[in-house]
């Protein structure tokens, strides 16, 4: 059967770009059946309904930090699509235990570092200041610690001399749109 799969994104979501992509290939087992964004202004939005999936956004603002209130909508909306998958790729929001539980073992995050290290923000920048020779993207399966859960994927990018945070962050990005989609090819195949 071939797995639904529903995308959350904050921003440009080219990450979502390179899964949605992906996803035409016949030899792939999954379908994209919604791109939802927590923020109205999410380029990655428009980008979606180019590629004809279905969009929706769940503002979290309205909610004032009521994280379980939020979730209540943003379940409301996934559960309407029946994912069988969740892709978050560039979600930007923390996702409480309970929310998690619900998508236990269904619910894949992209991270741009090589985890264990660099769980949370600023990868680029704190791989450099540790010295770092090389750097990297991870897929991990989300559990309810952050950044925490099993890996199911990961690419490493040597760091330069010449490196900044923003030039590694770009050939960083150009394997998370690698690795991304040939993890979730894993991911739904088993
Ligand atoms: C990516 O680097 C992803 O790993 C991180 O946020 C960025 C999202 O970029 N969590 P995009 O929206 O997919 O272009």
């Amino acid at each position: 059967m071939t797995k639904r799969v529903a995308i959350l994104i904050s921003g440009g979501g080219s990450n979502m770009v390179s899964l949605v992509e992906a996803m035409k290939a016949d030899d792939f087992n999954a379908e994209p059946v919604l791109v939802l964004a927590n923020n109205a202004d999410a380029g990655g939005l428009a980008k979606a309904n180019g590629f004809g999936v279905s969009t929706a956004v769940v503002d979290h603002r309205p909610f004032s930090g009521d994280r379980e209130a939020f979730e209540v909508e943003l379940n409301k909306v996934l559960d309407a699509h029946q994912p069988d998958v969740i892709c978050l790729a560039g979600f930007m929001r923390i996702l409480t235990e309970s929310f998690i539980n619900r998508w236990a073992g269904k619910m894949l995050n992209i991270h741009p570092s090589l985890l264990p290290k660099y769980k949370g923000l600023n990868t680029h920048q704190r791989a450099l200041d540790a010295g770092d020779k090389v750097a990297g993207c991870s897929v991990h399966i989300v559990t309810p610690e952050l950044d925490a859960g099993p890996v199911v994927g990961q690419i490493e990018v040597p760091i330069l001399e010449s490196d900044t945070a923003d030039t590694l962050a770009a050939r960083v990005i150009k394997e998370e749109h690698k690795l991304y989609p040939s993890a979730l090819k894993a991911f739904v195949s088993v």
